[in-house]
């Protein structure tokens, strides 16, 4: 095994007796690994990605740069934008003095209705694996670990932790292995993360077949497996099984029970030596061991002009247009705009859940494009796009006493003692997670002034007791959870608002006692529960709500169209936000939620061009397509979304994205659907055929877009596409021309269709080229000898596809512009 210096791991762990050794294999706190001075182990730093690196805090912690999200960073198709992601999110773990980060997320977009889809690549698993290398590439070459996760066959957030995903060994090796295989071979992560979900029955956190067997057996792989967090479900068969960490710690299922298992001889101690030796090489590679690294001082800050233009170029090159009827896009400076739609104001730029980070700013789309062409926009809000009340955005809300966006926040204990106090912070804390303090946390308390004049929403959110006070109102509120289980007060904690008059001035101070969590007990009689019996020992978030109160749904569609018959072109920003695209949670539907798709056909009904800004990370429904004259994928782009989404509509950069999923034109219109177990299970039937492989062999409709559909602003003609099957695998060769009036950036995708039917159609290959307005360039494509290799389950080996069969060059299998047969 390779580590970066001359240290003798082995001999380290040796010295350790088997109590220490079994201690070091549990995490110390959330995200720290424990040190070790007899053996100059320093303590390891981990934090999650892969949108931005949070830190060590789950919530409120320090402000960090926010990334567009993984599906818009991958749609660039280039892997070196992916490798630059990587060496700045390195610079952002630097700069807070961790070693690892947790990303990038490998698993595969297998159903549209996946929660957490918008935190990992793609639903082929070439263009997964070869973008998370070049991550792990931009990550490591700063010694910042990476961490491969979720191991594996997790492509959904129902029942997580206690479902099962059935796959057969040729659809996990061919599909949803091949992405770790990929990664592994050219980039040599320095840790993998083991899933919640079990895998044909067994823990992930214990698969002696997918960890021992596959990974660390067939693929040489010299890393670290550490567990998702609390996944870990046993000590013995874990340990066993090859995980080598559990996380996060001090508690855990291994300590003395592990201990225990060795001394009763169920379990070899050169078992325990080897997972402390692998983490000891994660400690030596990235400078936790021996002479301890030391940290760069001179990083740019989250909001510094780099990171700002780093940023709204990354979200650019993955924007893609859709649809643009007689180059509606870009728009010309000078057009009026009506700028329409709750997203243009309150733009998401991330999902929810673990990949959240606590950024400087974010810019809306409204913001960007006002400051791109100031006053020809109006701007017009939309819809309602939640079924709950939203923590006050800062801006809305200020600290009332820097007078700076955010709220002044105070956790006190149940003495009074005041234990955190944070100025200018988010409308919300989760508390119970990663407290650091000497006595748990019993009262929280928000106060900002409310820059806002009229009636406005206020609320609170969170299990307690609360008295709220805002100008002459006074409000208390009492509230509970429903003691629906584990993660509720977390996820889906209980609300409360009212709707009350403010001047500008007026300071909103909301106070909770915080309330037990009822935990697995369903309370019938809430008022049987007291407030004051027990302190609040759990994980729950409490927040601020204060918002402008909300108009029925029609006045709103006819602000909007007023606004849009008055202006030369209506932008309809629509869109999901972290209620549908979050972690724990799948979606039910791909519809837009609320009356967003009303307000599309009503304002393109009034409007004389409409273009429709879509921004969100997965795949929605477009009932209105043939209605509106361009769409424009906006994904979720990060703190610079505003700028990068007027910067791309406008053409000042080109939104050169090719789609990363194929989008279903119906409900349930694609090879794989439900998510939702079905006695614990989910069985993976289509087999390697998700996605545009099963559309295209009519296992599902023809899809509204195919993986890898994107216009940009140019247009190609395709000539002279030859194959040369001389070498390890075919290599297309073919010439494009841009034909169009812009410079541009194409993206030439090989797919291979096999003579048999029951393969598949694949991506086997793609390569991009920038080519001036009028000018042409050849392009090769070597095709990638992985997916010409079939997995033949009898023999437990790889076999090569049967030859025959041909090539297809396109742009998205609805657009073929060469088809090359093979043999
Ligand atoms: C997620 C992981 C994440 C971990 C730590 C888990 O819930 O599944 O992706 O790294 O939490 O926050």
């Amino acid at each position: 095994m390779t580590t970066q210096t001359d240290i003798d791991t082995t001999a380290l762990v040796r010295s350790l007796d088997l109590e220490t050794k079994v201690r070091l294999l549990t995490g110390a706190t959330s995200f720290t690994l424990a040190p070790e001075e007899s053996i100059g182990l320093g303590e390891l730093r981990l934090s999650d990605g892969p949108t931005g690196v949070r830190g060590l805090k789950f919530s409120g912690g320090r402000t960090v740069a926010l990334f567009p999200n993984a599906t818009l960073l991958a749609s660039a198709w280039d892997e070196e934008t992916t490798t630059e992601v990587g060496r700045l999110l390195a610079e952002e773990a630097l700069a807070q003095e961790i070693h690892v980060v947790l990303g990038p997320t490998i698993n595969l977009h297998r159903s549209v209705l996946g929660g957490r889809l918008f935190e990992a690549y793609s639903e082929d698993p070439l263009l997964t694996g070869k973008l998370a290398a070049a991550y792990v590439r931009g990550l490591q070459s700063l010694a910042v670990g990476a961490c491969l996760k979720h191991l594996v066959a997790n492509e959904s957030e129902t029942n997580r932790n206690s479902m099962s995903s059935v796959v057969d060994e040729k659809t996990l090796r061919e599909l949803y292995l091949l992405p770790f295989e990929i990664a592994t071979a050219e980039s040599d992560p320095w840790s993998m993360m083991a899933a919640y979900n079990d895998v044909n029955g067994v823990a992930a956190t214990e698969h002696d077949h997918v960890i021992n067997e596959v990974v660390k057996g067939e693929w040489d792989y010299s890393g670290l497996i550490m567990s998702d967090w609390f996944a870990t479900k046993t000590a013995a068969p874990a340990a066993a099984g090859g995980l080598d960490l559990v996380m996060p710690g001090p508690a855990g299922p291994w300590g003395e029970t592990l201990v225990a298992a060795v001394r009763a001889g169920e379990l070899d101690e050169s078992v325990i030596d080897d997972h402390l030796r692998r983490l000891l090489v994660l400690a030596d590679r990235v400078g936790a061991l021996g002479e301890l690294r030391e940290f760069p001082a001179d990083l740019p800050a989250p909001d510094s002009a780099v990171r700002r233009e780093q940023l709204t170029r990354l979200a650019a090159a993955g924007i893609t247009v859709l649809t643009n009827a007689q180059e509606t896009l870009p728009l010309s400076r000078g057009t009026s705009v009506a700028l329409i739609g709750r997203h243009a104001l309150e733009t998401i730029d991330m999902g929810g859940g673990s990949a959240q980070v606590n950024p400087p700013y974010q810019v809306s789309v409204a913001e960007g494009l006002t400051a791109l062409l100031g006053d020809d926009v109006e701007v017009v809000d939309g819809v309602e796009v939640r079924t709950r009340p939203v923590p006050a955005r800062p801006g809305f809300v200020l600290d009332p006493d820097t007078g700076r966006p955010g709220v002044h926040l105070t956790l006190l204990a149940a003495d009074g003692t005041v234990l955190d106090e944070q100025h200018d912070a988010p409308a919300t804390v989760v508390v119970g997670f990663d407290d650091d303090f000497d006595q748990p946390v019993a009262r929280v308390r928000f106060r900002a002034r409310v820059a806002a004049e009229g009636p406005v929403e206020v609320g609170v959110i969170g299990p307690g007791t609360w008295d709220l006070r805002i100008g002459d109102s006074s409000l208390s509120y009492d509230l509970r959870t429903s003691g629906a289980g584990f993660g509720e007060e977390l996820l889906a904690p209980p609300v409360e608002t009212s709707t009350v008059d403010v001047t500008g001035d007026d300071i909103v101070d909301g106070v909770a006692m915080l309330r037990p969590p009822t935990r697995t007990e369903v309370v019938e009689d809430v008022s049987e529960l007291d407030a004051e019996a027990e302190p609040f020992g759990g994980v729950g978030l409490f927040g601020l709500v204060a918002r402008p109160a909300p108009r029925a749904h029609d006045e709103t569609i006819a602000a909007a169209v007023e606004a849009a018959s008055r202006a030369e072109v209506a932008v309809v920003v629509v869109g999901l936000t972290e209620e549908q695209e979050t972690e724990s949670v799948d979606k039910s539907t791909i519809r837009l939620p609320g009356q967003q798709d009303a307000l599309v056909s009503a304002v393109a009904a009034a409007a004389r061009k409409t273009v429709v800004v879509v921004n969100a990370a997965t795949p929605v429904l477009m009932p209105w397509l043939d209605e509106v004259d361009a769409v424009l994928w906006a994904g979720l782009p990060g703190q610079e979304g505003g700028h990068a989404v007027a910067a791309t509509l406008l053409g000042d950069l080109e939104p050169t994205g090719r789609l990363v999923t194929t989008f279903p034109a119906e409900e349930g219109a694609a090879p794989a659907w439900s998510v939702t177990p079905v006695d614990g299970k989910v069985e993976y039937t289509e087999g390697t055929f998700i996605g545009y492989r099963g559309h295209w062999a009519g296992q599902a409709p023809e899809p509204a877009f195919w993986l890898g559909h994107g216009l940009g602003y140019g247009t190609w003609e395709y000539t002279d596409a030859t194959v040369s099957l001389a070498g390890p695998s075919p290599v297309v060769s073919v010439t494009v021309a841009n034909t169009g009036g812009r410079d541009s950036r194409e993206v030439v995708q090989v797919y291979l269709e096999p003579a048999e039917a029951d393969e598949p159609v694949r991506l086997v290959g793609w390569a991009a080229v920038e080519v001036p307005a009028g000018g042409s360039a050849s392009v090769r494509v070597t095709t990638d000898p992985r997916l010409w290799r079939a997995w033949d389950t009898a023999s437990a080996q790889w076999s090569r596809i049967a030859d025959g069969g041909r090539l297809l060059v396109a742009r998205g299998l609805g657009d073929v512009r060469a088809s090359l047969p093979l043999g």
